[in-house]
């Protein structure tokens, strides 16, 4: 059967997305804020609009299921738009549990009153006094974070964007000009991973570990960005975790899919993905996504044997069964414009030789005329394949030239493990 799908959103991400949609054979609809040049191309028809007007998707009535890539939508009810409205089965969490991702003071309640491990101690502060009593009790190792979405870009960690108290009250005091509340967590040292579930509110399917690379420039320098790329082993698990590391991080997820269900009633259906740390003493749960992770997305979905479209129906049905991934290594590589995160040079043209080799995303690319220009993000995914990770690394090395503009990437991903 080819079924009619709905995709919304236009990274890199929904570029993977959409690439398996219609290699499953599905016929591919998209919403977008902006053209992306990959999805345009082979979608049947695609709507420009912005994510959070859902009164333009009831062109998309006639579709079979719509699938969210980004989080804003999700957390504004864009399912529950589609569910009720449109009575289009939905892969992606209603509002009521896409809460994990959108209000961390919910996530670390609700972990307290299910008794789900990993939790961070923490604090929910509403004064600068507030401020001061977290301070006293966790000292100034301490991560502040605003309650609501930021895009990655809200939390200061103690050491990286602060070190004096003064400097954790300013940007209190800022929070507090727009929320009443914002977070404050003990800080925790360890490396990062990330794992992305298949889930459908009965049970869970695992994906394999991703690692991603959120700094600038080589060796973990730099600003935070929204990732400059990421990789998985063919054992589909990570050089620092034990086989119980992955059993405790799973199970956590596991836990939160339930509890969810118990505290508001509501399934949770759609892709869950846990950002987590692994420390000397345990694996600690550092926030949740109600998507696939970007660029963790790009990392899977080349793996996924599974038809997607059949996966993504069983998760609005409650009917998941298994998802298979091959025993490969992939590594993902994006070029940014040179400047960025800071002072990003954009509207330059990006001259690109395809190659079989290697997949290519676009990500905020705009098409001019038959050129494609940059923007102020992020402009291209390059995900390199192969046995084992150096395999996929070489793939990356040998291709990446082929993409010439005023771009830079970080050489280390896949090597710095
Ligand atoms: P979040 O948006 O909550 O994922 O935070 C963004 C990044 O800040 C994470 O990927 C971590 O690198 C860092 N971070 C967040 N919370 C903590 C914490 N409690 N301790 C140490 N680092 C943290
Ligand atoms: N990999 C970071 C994110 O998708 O939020």
């Amino acid at each position: 059967m080819s079924y009619k799908v709905l995709l919304v959103g236009n990274g890199a991400r929904e570029h993977a997305i959409a690439k398996k949609i219609v290699e499953n054979d599905g016929k591919l609809y998209s919403y977008m804020e902006r053209e992306n040049p990959g999805i345009a191309d082979i979608s049947k028809k695609f709507v420009l609009g912005d994510l959070s007007d859902f009164s333009k998707l009831d062109v998309f009535k006639k579709v079979d299921y719509a699938i969210i890539g980004p989080e804003n939508p999700l957390a504004n009810g864009i399912s529950n738009y589609l569910e009720d409205k449109l009575n289009v089965p939905t892969c992606g969490p209603r509002k009521e549990v896409a809460r994990i991702e959108s209000s961390k003071i919910f996530t670390r309640c609700l972990m307290d009153a299910y008794d789900i491990p990993g939790n961070i101690p923490y604090t929910i502060c509403s004064s600068i006094d507030d401020l001061a009593n977290a301070i006293k009790e966790f000292g100034m190792e301490i991560a502040i974070k605003p309650d609501g979405l930021t895009g990655g870009k809200g939390v200061r960690v103690f050491g990286d964007h602060f070190t004096t108290f003064r400097e954790a009250k300013d940007y209190a005091r800022e929070l507090l000009t727009k929320n009443n509340e914002f977070l404050v967590e003990e800080k925790k040292v360890g490396k990062e991973f990330s794992m992305q579930i298949f889930a459908d509110g009965n049970s869970i399917v695992p994906m394999p570990l991703v690692r991603d690379y959120k700094r600038a420039y080589e060796n973990e320098e730099g600003p935070n960005t929204g990732s400059m790329g990421s990789y998985s082993l063919s054992k589909h698990t990570l050089p620092y975790l034990t086989n119980s590391d992955k059993e405790y991080a799973l199970d956590i997820l596991r836990k939160t899919m339930f509890a969810l269900e118990k505290q508001t009633g509501t399934k949770y259906r759609g892709i869950l993905y846990g950002q987590f740390m692994k420390t000397d003493d345990s694996i600690y749960l550092i926030e949740f996504n109600v998507r696939f992770g970007d660029p963790e997305a790009l990392n899977v979905l080349k793996l996924l044997d599974t038809d997607f479209n059949k996966l993504s129906m069983q998760i609005t049905d409650g009917n998941l069964k298994t998802a298979e991934f091959s025993k490969l290594a992939t590594v993902c590589t994006y070029l940014v414009p040179n400047g960025y995160p800071e002072s990003p040079a954009s509207a330059e043209e990006i001259q690109i030789e395809e190659s079989e080799d290697i997949d290519l995303y676009f990500a905020s690319v705009y098409r001019l005329k038959k050129s494609i220009r940059t923007t102020k993000s992020r402009s291209i995914a390059l995900v390199g394949t192969g046995d084992e990770l150096e395999d996929a690394r070489e793939k990356i090395a040998e291709n990446i030239s082929k993409i010439k503009g005023n771009l830079f990437y970080r050489k280390d991903i896949g090597s710095l493990l």
